[in-house]
């Protein structure tokens, strides 16, 4: 008989600016189990409620370099465990927002281009290479995972009116 898995998901709470754990530097993962595995689908799911494209592990309150990223279908869901960006190419300025920052949005510069080398959820290593937003998606969430915040790279807010006449990004 074959034996059924049940998932159980929750939602997490998010942690808001201004927290102190946001402005940590997060420890290294090294043990890739049960409960890494639990907190990442926990994470995605509470990034999905909160309609966000990416989540970093501080922002649950964890004080680890775990982050997830979902830009669209194409990219599908991006686990990243122990991230390191290798090369970076261009550079690109466009708007952000951030789950611990509702209703803040502000136009960031970053490199167009990544190259990122992180581990997956079983501690396998994986290159990863990206442009445009989902570059930006990943060094925003890398970012967090050294407790470095967007609002720390902002040139320019933009209002939530000025937002409706962006390119909805
Ligand atoms: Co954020």
């Amino acid at each position: 008989m074959a034996t059924r898995r049940r998932i159980f998901l929750t939602i997490l709470p998010i942690v808001m600016f201004p927290d102190k754990i946001l402005k940590q530097k997060c420890k290294k993962v090294t043990s890739f189990d049960k409960n890494l595995a639990k907190l990442l689908n926990n994470m995605y799911e509470t990034m999905i409620e909160a309609d966000g494209v990416g989540l970093a592990a501080p922002q649950v309150d964890v004080n680890k370099q775990i982050a997830v990223v979902e830009v669209d279908e194409d990219s599908g869901v991006i686990e990243m465990i122990n991230p390191e960006i290798l090369e970076t190419e261009g550079e690109q300025t466009g708007v952000e927002g951030c789950l611990s920052f509702p209703d803040i949005y502000g136009e960031v510069t970053r490199p167009y281009r990544v190259k990122i080398r992180a581990q997956d959820r079983h501690g396998e290593y994986y290159e990863l290479e990206a442009e445009d937003f989902l570059a930006r998606a990943l060094q925003h969430e890398i970012d967090h995972l050294h407790g470095i915040l967007f609002t720390s790279k902002i040139t320019r807010y933009i209002t939530v009116e000025e937002l409706e006449g962006y390119d909805a990004e």
